[in-house]
């Protein structure tokens, strides 16, 4: 069954109610200064988002980035290397005739981040390339495209020469990773909020910025259906697969450092619990809705060696096939260790003690190298309490809800229907919401959206402190845990396959499977 037409969509009465105001999100001018701006994210990343947008003319007409970073470059200089990186990462294709308009808005400031000077400099070039309008301040975002070690010394140097809240109207993004653990993100902190205001600060995670992970929530709490059901009495448990086919390409010193627990489970795992698993906020604004999600995080039931042992599996990949492709092994990869312990997978039983989740496993795994790219969350609800239709049906398929984030991007629910040519087969059907072929918006990948909702001010999709602090508190004693046991059977699993086998068993053992939903 498919109901993916865009028809439906427009007949709606109550379309109109739902519409947001867009002239109230108007994105003001700006400066954004990138630390780091010649730097791989930016150049990757960032500068194709800035182009991305200022094509789809969603930026004001006044506004300019500067970036800022140690190669001695001129403004025209810096503008070579922009057009280079866009030709070489914009997804979009490179559309030259927009090029020459805006690489007029673009500026560098060279130099080390280390010497107060250069801060100067900054601030006059600020102030150069934005003219005052009557005198009111500036709107200025910095961009922390630097490696996390870089972002006290700018911060303070910042600090020092007022440019934080004195000078201009800021805000701040910094990304994921917000320290290496509980202790050095509140250190982070600590230094953050010396010099600006909590919500001055953008941290972000590209995650939340995905439009099928925003849509967890609107798929919530705007049906009446699902919610009833949402709880310990009708689901069975929940998986949250965030698999990769990719390794960790050329970022082996960075990996090493970090592991799959710090790259994606502090972060990208549990935003995605705290969405399925939080209450309805009091309201749509950022504030009521990253209480909620924290309550989830603090209601994580906190893991001791022994639990960790028992219902949490790491694992490191070794050679194998993907897609067709002989691939090596993570100790093969550039600028690791040949001997590492670094883990590239994970797997878990996780609990939330709470009253809706009381008692319902979810099963979490991620990794690097496995079969194909899916994220994908499944809820798995219960049997049927009585059992009606004669033995063939002693176990029915259950219903499950799969809310797929990536590559497809889909809601589907599966549910049973009597086989039309039996007398009492009952077999599954899927009912599906397609969002590429039911929508003909445009796409916005999750950058873009972040950046745009940074501009505005909105800061619903980026992560508060203290649910930094209490993601960490829930992954610090695995990473501990795994520190002090080092592996003894890595590599344990093959590129190309769905993890190491311990990671069957601990779902299996509680007479469960993995589900993987094309
Ligand atoms: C990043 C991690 O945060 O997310 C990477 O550092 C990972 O290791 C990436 O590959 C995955 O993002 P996406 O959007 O491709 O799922």
């Amino acid at each position: 069954m498919r109901q993916d037409s865009d028809s439906l969509m427009v007949k709606s009465k109550f379309l109109q109610t739902c519409d947001i105001n867009i002239e109230k999100f108007k994105i003001k001018p700006f400066t954004m200064v990138i630390f780091g701006g010649s730097g791989d994210l930016s150049q990757r990343k960032l500068l194709p988002a800035i182009f991305y947008l200022y094509q789809e003319n969603v930026l004001p007409k006044d506004f300019s980035v500067v970036g800022f970073g140690l190669p001695a470059l001129s403004d025209q200089e810096y503008r070579n290397l922009v057009k280079k990186s866009l030709t070489k990462f914009s997804q979009k294709r490179f559309i030259s005739n927009k090029w020459p308009s805006f690489s007029k808005h673009l500026f560098y400031v060279s130099g080390d981040f280390d010497i107060s000077q250069n801060y100067q400099n900054l601030c006059e070039k600020v102030k150069a390339v934005f003219p005052s309008v009557g005198g009111a301040p500036r709107d200025v975002i910095y961009y922390m495209a630097v490696p996390p070690n870089f972002m006290p010394l700018i911060v303070q140097r910042l600090k020092e020469h007022k440019l934080c809240k004195e000078k201009f109207n800021t805000k701040v993004i910094i990304e994921k990773p917000f320290g290496r653990d509980n202790k050095s993100a509140v250190e982070l902190n600590k230094l953050l909020r010396a010099a600006f205001d909590e919500n001055q600060i953008y941290r972000m995670d590209h995650y939340l910025g995905k439009k099928t992970v925003q849509d967890i929530m609107f798929f919530r709490f705007s049906n009446s259906i699902f919610e009833p059901l949402w709880n310990r009495r009708y689901i069975d448990h929940v998986q949250i697969t965030v698999a990769e086919d990719l390794g960790i390409e050329h970022r082996g010193a960075f990996y090493e450092q970090s592991g799959v627990v710090r790259d994606i489970v502090q972060n990208h795992i549990m935003q995605l619990i705290g969405l399925v698993a939080m209450e309805p906020p009091v309201g749509f604004s950022p504030d009521f809705i990253r209480d909620e999600k924290v309550k989830v995080f603090r209601s994580l039931r906190r893991m001791d060696s022994e639990y960790i042992s028992r219902y949490a599996v790491r694992g490191q990949y070794g050679e194998g096939i993907i897609n067709g492709k002989k691939v090596s092994g993570y100790r093969k990869e550039e600028k690791v260790s040949p001997k590492s312990n670094t883990s590239t997978f994970m797997a878990a039983k996780l609990y939330i003690d709470n009253w809706r989740w009381s008692g319902v496993p979810f099963y979490i795994r991620t990794g690097k190298r496995l079969k194909k790219r899916v994220t994908q969350i499944i809820v798995q609800f219960k049997q049927p309490p009585l059992k009606l239709f004669g033995r063939t049906c002693d176990v029915l398929e259950p219903n499950i809800l799969v809310l797929s984030v990536q590559p497809q991007e889909k809601i589907s629910l599966r549910f049973g229907v009597r086989n039309p040519n039996s007398i009492n087969q009952i077999y599954p059907v899927n009912m599906e919401f397609n969002y590429q072929s039911a929508s003909k918006a445009k796409v916005s990948p999750p950058y873009e959206r972040l950046i745009v909702d940074c501009m505005k001010g909105d800061l619903t999709l980026f992560v508060r402190q203290d649910g930094v602090e209490a993601m960490w508190s829930v992954v610090d004693p695995i990473i501990k845990h795994w520190q002090d046991n080092p592996a003894s059977n890595f590599p344990n699993y093959s590129a190309g396959q769905w993890g190491p086998k311990e990671a069957d068993s601990l779902i299996e053992d509680d007479g469960r499977k993995w589900l993987n939903i094309d």
